[in-house]
């Protein structure tokens, strides 16, 4: 049972009448707010989207904000850039960065009292060419220089905006690759060149990122990361031996990328709690529960249930571990999922091309309601608050 909702409640519309008597209206007649994502979160957990600043930010106007950035605004207390703080976009040429779309989500950010996850500074993807092409001839001095210059300068220009970066995305191969679970040693160009010792240029990574915010949590991340399996369990080890190191590794996000198509691991719980034994921080940093489509484009009604149920299932295993500090869904309408571009699936998000709510969104918003706020002390210490 609930401790929070009577307690969300009573501040809504004692708020709503103080409102109301300021304007000489009876208090009888005011209405508490629409509940939002953000209003019931429980007082230690973000609720976030991600968002393209490059695409969906730029013309941002705090007097007249589009309907999406309106939603972004209201519904969210934390927001990922989706891909403008990529190596590809924020620093596409040696000697260029190309700060304009982070730099439009922390300002949207800013202007409404959100936070800000950081995504992300060592990954096999979405790298400009001349990293790829220069990984090809790279030493692994060369290759750490580049990295640390980059993680120096990125992480420096908004330190004290982020409470939480993904440092490291994806850097184990998945069971059904070749070669099984392992570093990814071949396809990383960084991993790549420091092939001799890729857990010693993981934990400078963190080193370099901590030295440039030190209140930034930092945080691996990765795909099928949810339950206990061989990529976890590599992960777990991982950060084992990190931490043995010193390393200032300080989170585990399981992204959450989900699809119909497969079974939900209800071992989400279990394995985030053996990582926050090892005193780090959790976190759902991605989620969307994709399907494949009729020749119509719709979901069956069996389908739409379905999904709202793994968004629940999502959330909850969250709610249950206090070290949770973040549920982020990887944008919140369809018309800008990422998922049609890349899967032969689609109604991913918790919200229609017109924004209409789904189940989903009606599934994680009744999980905060009847969410019980945290014991944990708040983290971060709400930085933009
Ligand atoms: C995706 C973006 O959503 C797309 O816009 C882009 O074209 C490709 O990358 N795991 C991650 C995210 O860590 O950065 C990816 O984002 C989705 C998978």
């Amino acid at each position: 049972m609930s401790h929070s909702t009577p307690i969300k409640r009573a501040v809504a519309v004692a708020a709503a009448a103080v409102t109301a008597l300021a304007l000489g209206v009876p208090a009888a007649q005011a209405t508490p707010p629409e509940p939002t994502l953000r209003s019931e979160a429980p007082r230690d957990l973000e609720i976030g989207s991600a968002v393209w600043g490059q695409r969906d930010l730029l013309d941002h106007d705090r007097k007249n904000p589009t309907e999406f950035q309106r939603i972004l605004g209201a519904e969210f207390g934390s927001v990922t850039p989706e891909n403008d703080m990529k190596w590809a976009e924020i620093h596409p040429e040696p000697d260029v960065y190309d700060f304009s779309g982070a730099d439009a989500v922390i300002a949207f950010a800013k202007a409404n009292r959100q936070e800000v996850r950081g995504h992300t500074l060592l990954w096999h993807s979405q790298n400009p060419d001349w990293v790829t092409e220069a990984s090809n001839t790279w030493t692994c001095d060369e290759a750490r220089d580049v990295l640390e210059d980059h993680v120096r300068t990125v992480v420096g220009r908004y330190a004290g905006e982020i409470y939480e970066w993904d440092v490291a995305n994806e850097i184990f191969q998945d069971e059904w690759d070749a070669g099984g679970v392992r570093l990814r040693t071949e396809a990383n160009p960084f991993l790549k060149a420091c092939s001799a010792d890729p857990v010693g240029l993981i934990g400078d990574v963190f080193r370099w990122a901590h030295e440039a915010d030190p209140e930034a949590l930092l945080f691996l991340n990765d795909y099928n990361a949810e339950g206990i399996n061989a990529k976890t369990d590599a992960y777990y080890e991982l950060a084992q031996e990190l931490l043995a190191d010193g390393a200032p590794l300080q989170g585990f996000g399981a992204q959450a990328h989900l699809s119909l198509q497969y079974g939900f691991d209800d071992s989400m719980r279990a394995n985030f709690e053996r990582f926050a034994a090892l005193g780090l921080k959790v976190a759902v940093t991605e989620a969307d529960v994709r399907m494949p489509l009729g020749d119509d484009g719709e979901p069956t009604t069996e389908q739409i249930a379905l999904q709202a149920d793994r968004y629940d299932r999502l959330l909850q295993a969250c709610l249950d571990v206090a070290a949770c500090t973040s549920f982020t869904v990887w944008g919140f309408d369809d018309g800008r999922s990422w998922v049609p571009g890349v899967f032969p699936e689609g109604y991913a998000t918790i919200m229609t091309e017109g924004f209409e709510k789904k189940p989903a969104y009606f599934a994680l918003l009744d999980g905060l309601t009847d969410a019980t706020p945290g014991t944990s002390p708040r983290t971060p210490p709400g930085l933009n608050r």
